[in-house]
């Protein structure tokens, strides 16, 4: 028992355990080393996920003392603890502190809707701002981890070059551009793949301002990922979609992070989350597994997924048992828009494995999410549209009766109002093409107002009282 207890931490000290970690395929549980960079089994070609076979000596430690080590790192100031490697066992115990790149990831609020904003929903609930890492989307968590591995390789092994890529929607390639731009220009290039005219322009500022190629190609998301995994199987290139599950792990931060925000106590709580290509959702129901299995808490939350009715693919395997891509159609919630999701196989799995009748997906409709999204933000929120998509699929869950009034509900909010300010436009001006389905109600809108340089003038227009 003892010696279990040496390569673990015990407290706010650099972790010293390491861990035994493997590929995993999820289809026939092959094993493999994480020397080559691999995203699918080269024996079934089913998706890979990261395993530590040492994760059960990380049970030498009751839940209690995991606590009381998470608690106390929060007040460590040493960059490798500070963003989400604070649960450097769960994460990727297999890097090294020294490698760790910290760019202020993870650790985001979690803020309480006002009482009007609740009253709007129906009910009490809480957003967890993602919007608010450095490159305004969850996606800097998941970078967090494959990026500081990425790191620890190439000085492990003195690897001379590397070509990071990704396909994306706008925020893996941001978050990508992001993190790789930190890693030495000679050794480490970037590139990343985007659906021409399919993410917004703030969002393709982002890798070409982090100096990134930026290559555009015609058709969607799905498209993009389809060149990627090409590229990725015949060419030296490290893949950043949630395809590799390095970054996978990263974004189990989410839930550690919501778990220790409430004082890990997840007695019935409720998580409801955008489904896009469907890594988060995994990531999020892997975290709180984690957790559970090493019982640093006690129940596993219910987890609520959010699709629109434009890009709805899981939505409807929930409901008809049966998995399809779907074509998908314009949708506000664009970095969600995807038909295909890649990590699909994983919720699959997760579902019948674990979750059961904890997990829900609801469906939405265009007019919903943005009037989640604008009516959160006119009650001191940030949201981005996916975060008005989690909003929206709260209430429609409340009305089906999936969750209660008394539970405790944190809503994720993927990414920041500022990169999908286009589509608040669109609303104000009420000019979304018809394929939207969107139209604008007055009292939702909002427009600058032109007057003279005059205070009198502005008085007058504000109807204010003379003192
Ligand atoms: N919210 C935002 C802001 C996103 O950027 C994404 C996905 C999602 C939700 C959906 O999450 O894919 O894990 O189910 N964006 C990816 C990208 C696809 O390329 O940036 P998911």
């Amino acid at each position: 028992m003892a010696k279990k207890h040496d390569s673990l931490s015990d407290s706010i000290n650099l972790p010293s355990y390491r861990g035994d970690v493997v590929y995993s395929c999820i289809g026939c549980e092959s094993e493999y080393s994480l020397d080559d960079f691999l995203y699918t089994c080269p024996s079934c070609g089913s998706l890979l996920k990261l395993l530590d076979r040492s994760f059960d000596t990380l049970k030498a430690y009751p839940g209690s003392r995991w606590r009381d080590i998470f608690d106390r790192r929060r007040m460590s100031n040493h960059p490798s603890l500070s963003g989400i490697f604070l649960y450097h066992e769960l994460i990727l115990p297999t890097v090294e502190p020294e490698d760790v790149i910290y760019l202020g990831e993870g650790h985001t609020p979690l803020v309480q809707a006002n009482e009007d904003l609740a009253g709007w929903a129906r009910v009490p609930f809480s957003v967890k701002n993602d919007g608010l890492n450095p490159s305004a989307s969850f996606k800097d968590r998941g970078m967090a981890s494959a990026i500081s591995y990425l790191n620890y390789v190439i000085r492990k092994r003195d690897i001379p070059e590397v070509l990071g890529i990704c396909a994306s929607t706008g925020d893996t390639s941001a978050a990508a551009a992001l993190y790789l731009s930190y890693l030495p220009k000679g050794r480490v290039k970037s590139v990343v793949l985007l659906p021409r005219g399919k993410v917004t322009p703030q969002q393709l500022s982002q890798p070409l301002g982090s100096g990134s190629t930026v290559i555009e190609l015609p058709g969607v998301f799905d498209d993009c990922m389809e060149i990627v995994e090409e590229l990725a199987e015949n060419f030296e290139v490290f893949l950043l979609n949630s395809r590799n599950p390095l970054r996978i792990n990263g974004q189990k931060s989410f839930s550690y992070e919501v778990a220790q925000q409430l004082g890990w106590d997840t007695s019935n709580l409720v998580v409801v989350v955008p489904v896009g290509n469907a890594g988060n959702i995994t990531a999020i129901m892997e975290g709180f597994l984690d957790l559970y299995r090493l019982e640093i808490i006690d129940n596993l939350p219910t987890i609520v997924g959010v699709q629109s009715s434009h890009a709805d693919p899981v939505y409807r395997w929930s409901m008809t048992g049966k998995y399809n891509p779907v074509e998908v159609t314009p949708s506000v919630a664009q970095a969600a828009m995807i038909g295909d999701p890649v990590s699909f196989p994983k919720v699959k799995n997760l579902v019948e494995e674990h979750f059961g009748s904890r997990i829900f997906v609801v469906r939405v409709s265009e007019q919903e999410i943005m009037e989640g999204m604008l009516t959160a933000n006119r009650h001191g929120h940030v949201v981005c549209t996916q975060g008005g998509e989690s909003i929206a699929g709260l209430r429609k869950a409340l009305e089906k009766g999936l969750v209660g009034k008394t539970d405790t509900i944190v809503v994720d909010s993927t990414s920041h109002q500022l990169k999908f300010t286009e589509f608040q436009q669109m609303y104000f001006d009420d000019s979304f093409p018809p394929e939207y389905g969107i139209s604008t109600r007055d009292e939702l809108r909002n427009a600058p107002v032109a007057l003279r340089a005059d205070a009198r003038e502005v008085a007058r227009y504000l109807n204010l009282k003379k003192k």
